[in-house]
């Protein structure tokens, strides 16, 4: 890169989340096929706004779990492409950058008022894509949460509707894995849909939920709510700092609140 170039790069855009640590070395990545030098050690999603640019979508929780900054790259004078979550990915030099914020999948409109029967045959009315998989394993090898994807799609397919909700169970709704299927499935919105039926239909009732969900329901806590959106902002602090708190090693299920006029 030529060093004219290099001093129109801005050195800090987005304040304090872009610092890098003294000394870093500067490494070259390419974001939407434009050459940044950046500190190594960032993650994509710092580097990128190193490199000047402002999320407005693609980036949610910044911790590996909203899913809204699934990535591809691969590295200059390397054919294979790799994916990963930007937020937890550590910039490398030579990489080229092209995040995927959404990714437009399959994804019927459905209620689950008025299913219960063929919970199966649901799934092939709404996704019957699933049950056309090659079985290529490219989503399992490009899944960022290590899920074996195949597996569960294959589970979906055999009627093991239980298994594969429990093993799509880490899904963070990324979409990487839609975006590569040549069976274009949509995996991540067929998995939703599973886990949903396994949540209404066949996991067992937590009888602790429903009696609250009675409570919430007769207005046990209507007055308490009530109270708390009146409340003006120095009440909320006291309230918050005076609040009986559960000691951080409390062994669990071992602790209750002096006062259980709330639970
Ligand atoms: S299963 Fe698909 S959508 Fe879910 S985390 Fe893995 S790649 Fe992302
Ligand atoms: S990428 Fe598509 S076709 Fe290949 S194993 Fe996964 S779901 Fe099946
Ligand atoms: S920003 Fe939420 S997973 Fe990366």
């Amino acid at each position: 890169m030529a060093e004219d170039k290099k001093k129109k790069i801005k050195p800090l855009a987005t304040g304090d989340k872009t610092i890098p640590p003294e000394g870093a070395k500067m490494i070259s990545i390419y974001i939407m096929g434009r050459e940044y030098r950046v500190p190594e050690t960032l993650t994509i999603l710092k580097a990128v706004e190193y490199a000047g640019y402002r999320y407005v979508r693609g980036c949610g929780c910044r911790g590996g779990i909203c899913g809204a900054c699934g990535t591809f790259y691969r590295y200059l004078g390397d054919y294979r492409l790799k994916t990963g979550l930007a937020c937890q990915t550590v910039a490398e030099p030579n990489m080229v950058i092209v995040q995927l914020p959404f990714f437009p999948a399959n994804r019927p409109n459905y209620t689950l008022e008025g299913m219960g029967g063929d919970l199966h045959g649901e799934l092939r009315r709404l996704y019957p894509e699933v049950f056309k998989c090659v079985g290529c394993g490219t989503c399992t090898r490009t899944c960022p949460m290590d899920i074996d994807v195949m597996d569960y799609i294959s589970l979906m397919k055999r009627g093991d509707l239980k298994g594969a909700a429990e093993k799509s169970f880490d899904c963070v709704m990324c979409g990487l894995c839609a975006g590569r299927c040549p069976a274009q499935i949509s995996q991540f919105n067929a998995a939703m849909f599973v886990r949903r039926l396994y949540g209404r239909f066949m996991a067992s009732k937590a009888a602790h939920l429903s009696k609250r969900v009675d409570e919430v329901q007769s207005g046990k806590y209507a007055i308490m709510l009530e109270d708390l959106t009146k409340a003006d902002s120095d009440d909320i602090k006291r309230l918050y700092i005076e609040r009986e708190r559960e000691p951080d090693m409390s062994e669990p299920g071992g602790w209750m609140p002096e006062d259980t006029s709330h639970l």
